[in-house]
């Protein structure tokens, strides 16, 4: 049952190609348009939509962190994330012009649940990313957009995750392609790239070997950091999260910018910090900010495991180690960056003669508040 590997969770992680690939499968035209009418909300609907609220919780929030910056780039739609059980107490503000979207793998996920009820309550419309047919949440929701990931079976969230992501993709290029003009031309460009994703991910899988080394010799350790930007900022939160779940090894994903207003005090020599690099191309010259916060904590001895797009040799000067991921547009980044995180909390755990998929404390969902 689990496919000749030795836990569901590296499984799972080998099956994301597929998850990702299955999420936009049937959702474009034979003209590459994205194609929703599974929605059953009406295009006059969606184009009254003047604000997004995400909803979810955990790995699911990280995915919504990671739709956040796309969605606002491609729409122009303010995005706001939400962890639902704040969002439920919180008096959210909401109208009848609000899209709350929820994110959950098991679509059972108690928070959630009463958050999507308290905007339906609210008078919003609301659109359940899920994974798991027939689960409560699409039920109580408005309409579903399935996450086509399949059973994941791991306690720790990997592949439903990328699924996540992918679906929150194709709800942000879809309304982009509602709105139009250069908002429709420019996602026609990212959907192209999107579907090139899985192959990249393949190849991503292949070249693990050096991740799983690096786990293997740092089953000591006990403290890790991550850094990252942008959208490798929720990144470097879920990379901390897989951490804490399956190595119990304490854990914190900032976001680069905030080093020097605080965590930098952190950085001792031998501390290892995982940064999430982003592509050269990426806007504002992240990338470079991104490079120079390297320098600096090399510079007070941390051990620096980058993880960098292909043929960006501005990190080498800075790295003790370089975890290599394709290139691919911006925004698509954290399908891939994502993945040797994933895969070194996998080999950290069995490292330490953990329990890859039943992490002690942990159930697979949480259904109650
Ligand atoms: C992390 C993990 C959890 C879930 C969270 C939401 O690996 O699995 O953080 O992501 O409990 O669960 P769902 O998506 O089922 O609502």
């Amino acid at each position: 049952e689990k496919g000749g590997y030795d836990t569901f969770m590296e499984k799972e992680i080998h099956e994301q190609p597929q998850a990702v690939g299955d999420t936009l499968l049937g959702r474009t035209d034979e003209d590459g348009r994205l194609v929703l009418d599974e929605l059953r909300i009406s295009e006059e609907q969606l184009k009254n939509v003047d604000r997004i609220t995400i909803v979810a919780c955990g790995t699911a929030a990280y995915a919504g962190m990671v739709a956040k910056y796309a969605i606002e780039h491609w729409t122009r739609i303010p995005v706001e994330v939400a962890l639902a059980h704040e969002f439920r107490y919180c008096d959210p503000i909401v109208s009848e012009r609000t899209l709350v979207v929820s994110i959950s793998q098991s679509g059972e996920t108690m928070d959630t649940l009463m958050a999507v009820k308290h905007a339906r309550e609210l008078g919003a419309l609301t659109v359940s990313v899920c994974n798991t047919h027939g689960s409560t949440i699409p039920r109580e929701s408005d309409a579903v957009l399935y996450t086509h990931a399949g059973p994941e079976i791991a306690v720790a969230s990997t592949k439903a995750f990328l699924a996540q992501i992918t679906a929150c993709y194709v709800l942000g290029l879809y309304l982009a392609q509602l709105r139009g003009g250069s908002y429709a031309d420019d996602a026609a460009a990212v959907l192209k790239d999107l579907h090139e994703v899985p192959d990249k991910i393949a190849e991503l899988l292949g070249s693990m070997d050096r991740v799983q080394e690096i786990a293997r010799f740092m089953a000591d350790t006990r403290s890790v950091l991550f850094l990252g930007r942008h959208v490798g900022y929720p990144i470097a939160m879920e990379g901390a999260l897989k951490l804490k779940e399956l190595a119990y090894i304490h854990a914190e994903g900032f976001a680069a910018g905030e080093l020097k207003h605080g965590p930098i005090a952190l950085i001792e020599p031998g501390q290892p910090v995982f940064i999430v690099v982003p592509g050269p191309d990426t806007p504002h010259g992240l990338h470079g900010k991104v490079v120079s916060n390297i320098q600096e904590i090399r510079a007070r001895g941390a051990r620096t495991l980058v993880i960098a797009q292909e043929g960006d040799t501005a990190v080498e000067p800075f790295a003790d180690e370089i975890i290599r991921v394709p290139a691919t547009s911006p925004m698509l980044a954290p399908l891939l960056t994502v993945v040797p995180l994933q895969v070194f909390a996998l080999h950290l755990s069995t490292a330490k003669g953990l329990d890859v998929d039943q992490p002690r404390n942990l159930a697979k969902s949480v259904t109650v508040e």
